[in-house]
Order: structure tokens, then sequence, then C-alpha cells
């Protein structure tokens, strides 16, 4: 039997291929950044046959670095930055626009119409999300409606739309010579567009966005040896089975090993978000957060989960770097921050794509406030670290709030946990330790349980438990009265970000 498992990891800033061993340690990596389309103010777009190429490009790298090939790997899983929209001609392979990212506001006006008669009410109901621009089934009725030629092609089924596992589970099992045009529950269940309780694309939900079935992919369980197909055998990854496609933040609770009801990570990535596992139950919010599918393993029942999604926390650090210039690199903001005790009175609540949970004020943008002339880049760097953890402290309330259940530890993983500093701050913000594992990429290692799973590498959910090892703690520090009022203060910023675009 071969020894690792291959995970794709298909984010928002990055593409990256890590090889797993059945410890679950890692053995090779290898990542590419692709290029942020910034067409206008509100817009994200990524150019899908760019996410291809770094694909493959990720996939050889990692594989050579670790001296092995294809078939040392006894499977692929297949994780992604989920929501993005991409539509393309199935003959040809042709993407008919960039993809539409998440972050993308664009949609705004599709999202107010579905709250203005009712439909959003429906939308609530059987998807489990609120209408926004943040889910596919706003950019796809864009898509229709503004590129030319598209709605005649998608009526004809030549057009198909996938979120990037199905744009990269197509390539890699043929793209136009016999690509499966699959995805998985837990993908399809951030689109607005699929039943939560079916599982399966709700033909009123296509009928609101004016979306024909023919473009849809079809829907599978997260883990599965066969729905997914096998790599095209062209490559390095000749005649790999494809067995676990999950989008990343579901992923991450499969890495985080949250298999029972009640435990909870926050990954920390280009935004952060928060899931909790409420189990068989489907669990509906009163406080602003989304309810969602985290996983199907094979033909068990799907468990589900509260999400709290925030739009913009890592980004926040790259904004420092790439249109403030003030830092060279993400881990410089760490160092930065901790040139000043506090954030001299400043907050930066970074609403660049409105607020998502628990607000969903697509109206709001992003504000710096409570500035004097005592205040330096250092302050801002700081501020930036605090956003990203009050904004965590937003999510952790409305699940407490939900579920009932009050949270002693925070389990955390991403690229953003790498920052000691703000990770102090985050248990200083909640008052709860926060606990970081040894393997901090666990969206990947999601992917790789989740194939590994379908193919007999692991034996069951028991043994992943056994992988879970915790690197590092971080406990509270500050006072009562410190957390209660550097809260107060940022519910106030908050505030002020509202009412700005319509
Ligand atoms: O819902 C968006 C999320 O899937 C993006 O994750 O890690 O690419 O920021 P990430």
């Amino acid at each position: 039997m071969a020894d690792f498992i291959g995970a794709v990891d298909q984010g928002t800033t990055s593409t990256r291929f890590m090889v797993f061993d059945h410890a679950g340690q890692e053995v090779a990596r290898h990542q590419l950044e692709h290029e942020q389309v910034l067409p206008r103010a509100g817009w994200v777009e990524h150019n899908p046959l760019e996410i291809w190429d770094r694909t493959q490009s990720v996939i050889g790298s990692a594989l050579t670095s670790a001296g092995i090939t294809s078939a040392d790997l006894a499977a692929i899983g297949i994780t992604n930055q989920r929501e993005t929209a991409i539509v393309w001609d199935r003959r040809t392979g042709r993407p008919f626009h960039n993809a539409i990212v998440w972050q993308d506001t664009r949609t705004a006006a599709i999202a107010k119409a579905l709250d203005a008669d009712g439909r959003g009410d429906v939308i609530r109901a059987k998807s489990g999300l609120p209408p926004a621009t943040y889910f596919s089934g706003g950019k796809i009725q864009w898509l229709l409606e503004n590129v030319d030629g598209l709605r005649a092609a998608a009526e004809r089924g030549d057009a198909v739309f996938g979120t990037p596992d199905t744009w990269v589970v197509w390539n890699l099992t043929g793209g136009p010579d016999g690509g499966l045009h699959v995805t998985d529950v837990t993908n399809a269940s951030r689109t607005m567009l699929m039943d939560l309780t079916t599982l399966d694309w709700d033909d009123e939900l296509l009928g609101f966005f004016g979306i024909p079935r023919a473009m849809l992919p079809s829907i599978h369980p997260s883990s599965h040896p066969e729905a997914f197909g096998v790599t095209s055998g062209d490559r390095r990854t000749a005649k790999v089975p494809i067995a676990g496609v999950l989008g990343d933040q579901q992923a991450a609770t499969v890495g985080q090993v949250c298999f029972e009801p009640g435990e909870a990570k926050n990954t920390y990535g280009t935004g952060n978000f928060l899931l909790l596992n409420t189990g068989e139950e489907l669990v509906r919010s009163r406080n602003g957060l989304l309810t969602t599918v985290a996983y199907q393993l094979g033909d068990a029942k799907p468990v589900y989960a509260l999400e709290g999604s925030i739009a913009v926390t890592g980004s926040a650090v790259q904004w420092l770097r790439d249109q403030l210039g003030i830092i060279s690199g993400a881990s410089e903001v760490e160092r930065l921050a901790a040139q000043v005790e506090d954030t001299g009175g400043v907050y930066f609540v970074p609403a660049f794509s409105g607020l998502f949970a628990p607000y969903w004020r697509s109206d709001a943008r992003g504000a710096i406030v409570g500035l004097s002339r005592f205040n330096t880049n250092a302050h801002l760097a700081r501020a930036t670290l605090e956003a990203i953890c009050y904004q965590s402290r937003d999510v952790a309330e409305a699940m407490e709030a939900d579920s009932g259940v009050e949270m002693t530890c925070l389990k955390v993983d991403g690229g953003v946990t790498a920052n000691s500093l703000c990770m102090q701050l985050q248990a200083d913000i909640l008052g709860v330790p926060v606990s970081r594992p040894v393997v901090a990429e666990t969206t990947a290692l999601g992917a790789a349980y989740a194939a590994g799973l379908a193919t007999g590498f692991w034996s069951g959910t028991d043994e992943l438990r056994e992988n879970w090892a915790e690197d590092r703690r971080w406990e509270p520090s500050w006072s009562e009265d410190q957390r209660r009022e550097g809260y107060r203060g940022w519910k106030k910023a908050v505030e002020r970000t509202l009412d700005w675009e319509e």
C-alpha cells in the first residue's frame, strides 16, 4: 500500500499541495500565490487558468521535493476557498469570465432584492444562509446576466459552474476529455442553492436566481472512494484516486478532529472562520451565524455546523503590506505591533467586503478610529491584530448564545497562528486559553483525512484523534476590566463602519 496521502488546498491567495504520512505529519509542501484581480472597488477576481496552472505546479514540486512519485500516494483530497464562482465551457475548458471571489461585493443589489420580497426567508430556511454577496448563487446570476452568450450556453448544457473544488477535480480528471463535474455537500451548502435537508439542488432556489440545473455539478459526500474519480494520469499525479473533497473551513474542522457535537475550531487565513460541530442536528442561528454542512463521511448521515464567517483578518495584514506599504512581509507585523504596549486608543475595523457574521451588513466599509497625533504605524499594526481577535470574539459570543455552550478553550489553526502576539491577544480578548496543534495546516490535513478515510488508509475517526497533539497554548493575561473596556471600544468602532455603501 502507498505510504502517503496528498492534499490540494486551493485557497484565496495561494494554492498548495501537501503530503502527509500515516501519523498525520507533514512530509512535503509547495505553495504558490496567484494574482488578486481588483478591477474596481469591491470587486475581487481570480484567473481560473492561473489557478489550474498553479495547482499542477505545486503538485509536481511537492512530490519532487519529497523524492516521491504519485505511485506513493494512496489518494488525494481536495480542499478550497468556498463560494468563489467559476463558469467555463465544458467543451474547451475555457472560462467565460474570471472567477468571482467570495469577497466580491458586486452582487449587493441582487442580495438586497432577495430580502425585499420574502425570497430571503425561503433561502434562510432551506439553505441555512442569509442572502449576502458572499455566497455563489448571486455570483452565478450576475455572470448569466452580464456575460454575452452565457445564458444560451448554460441552457444548452455547455456552460458549467463550479466552486474551485469542482474546477480542480474537473481538470485533474481529464478536463474536456471526460473530466468529472462534481462537488461535495460542504461546498454545495455555500451556494444558497442546496436544501440542507435533502442535500440536493432545490428547484425553487434555482428559480430565484434564474440558474439552469444543467450548469450545476452533482453533489456527493465529502469522503468517498469513487465519486470524484481518478487523476487522468498524464502528469506526476498519475492515476491517483481523488477520494476527499470539502470546503477549506470544513476541512480544518476535520483536521482539528472536531468530530463530536460541541467541538469547535477557529481558522486564521485570509478571513477567520469559527465552526462548531452540532452533530446530526441542524441548528438554526438566532444570532447571525450560518448553518452549514460540516462533512459527510461516505454513506453516513451528514454532520452539521454553526459557522461564524469573518471576511477580512489575514488579508488586513496583507493590506498593510500591499496597499499601505508599512510592512514588507506578513511576519513583520508582529515585530512592529510589539514596539508598543497597546494600540494607543486606535481601532481598525477592516470591513472591506462589508461585515459578515454576526452583522451581515454589506453597506459597511472599513474604518480606522480613535486616531490622535501620537499614533504611529506600530499602533495601526497592533490594532490590525486586535481586529482579528475582536472579530473572532463577536462570532464566539454569537456561538455561545446560539448553542448555550460556554467556550472553555479555543482550538486555532491557519497561517496567522504563527503570530504569537496575535494569539496572546486572542486569549486576552476572549478570556479563554487558545490552543494550537502541532500541525497548524489543518485545512490540508482535513482534506487528506477525508481522502484517507474513504480509501482505508485510516481506519476511522478514532485513529485520527490520536494524531492530534497540542503544540502551544496561550493563557489570558488581561484583567476583566481591560477586556470589557477594550470590547466596548470595539463595538463603538463597528458602529462607525455602518451605512456607508448601498
Ligand atoms: O468562505 C471563504 C473561505 O473558504 C476562504 O478561506 O482560507 O482561502 O481565506 P481562505
